[in-house]
């Protein structure tokens, strides 16, 4: 079945993949479902933060998937997927948009866009997936001075529900890509949008500060950074951003 045949919406609901994982605790949930709210009471984002956005404003949806075949190993390329899908989309609506590592969608320096993979795994696969997406369409005001949205961007009213079948269209796209084995296409394309990549920016690391480029990110996901003429591996803890030209 093809992504979008199936779209729940809500007014509101506590986060979009909660009322997923209900669904697929039910059992009542096919692949390519998306869920659609207008407004989340409990948005989640990385890491146990919150995610919030102005009701009615911005695109907050989760999309269900059921890889056929995709390793625990590989389960980086769903990462690749979300990120490059919605990277394709601003870039047909004519925003530069770029992947903040592991998956942060960037303008500017801003963030437009924050995405929330939950995986379920089973003997080695990943055996469903729940991708939530908290894309800034309208919103004007952010508490965050770095945070935008499309409109921000560019200075005109988006209707969320076109965003929304621009961004189910990039999701069948690069499903096949990824359902058909080609996830060294999919990790190229991502690297090509990924932010500072082979720039150098200021970074924290377990022993502390440093100045280093970006060189790649590994095959299952890590980040590589040249550190003082080494090749250094991170884990999304092991390592922080903090800025670029701060010394
Ligand atoms: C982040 O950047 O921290 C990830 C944010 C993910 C937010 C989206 S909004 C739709 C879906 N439902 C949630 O509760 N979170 C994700």
């Amino acid at each position: 079945m093809k992504i979008g045949q199936k779209i729940f919406r809500l007014d509101t609901v506590d986060s979009t993949n909660n009322y997923a994982a209900n669904l697929i605790k039910e059992g009542k949930i096919v692949h390519g479902t998306v869920i659609l709210a207008d407004e989340q009471t409990a948005g989640r984002g990385q890491r146990g933060a919150v995610w919030s956005s102005q009701a009615g404003e911005n695109l907050l949806l989760s999309l269900y998937v059921v890889p056929d075949n995709l390793s625990v190993d590989l389960q980086v390329s769903l990462t690749h997927f979300a990120s490059i899908s919605v990277v394709e989309l601003l870039r047909k609506i004519g925003i530069c948009a770029e992947v903040k590592w592991p998956n942060d969608i960037y303008v500017n320096s801003k963030k437009i866009a924050g995405i929330l993979i939950e995986n379920i795994l089973s003997s080695g696969k990943v055996s469903q997936t729940v991708i939530g997406i908290g894309l800034n369409v309208n919103q004007k005001n952010f508490e965050l001075a770095s945070a935008t949205s499309i409109q921000h961007e560019k200075n005109d009213f988006y209707p969320i529900e076109q965003v929304l079948f621009q961004l189910i269209n990039e999701f069948n796209i690069w499903w096949e890509i990824l359902n058909n084995g080609e996830l060294k296409s999919l990790r190229a394309f991502y690297l090509n949008n990924l932010y500072l990549l082979n720039k150098e920016a200021d970074f924290e690391d377990e022993k502390g500060r440093f100045r280093g480029t970006i060189k790649g990110v590994s095959e299952v996901g890590f980040l590589l950074v040249e550190k003082l003429g080494e090749l250094k591996k991170y884990d999304l803890k092991e390592i922080r951003f903090i800025g670029q030209n701060t010394f």
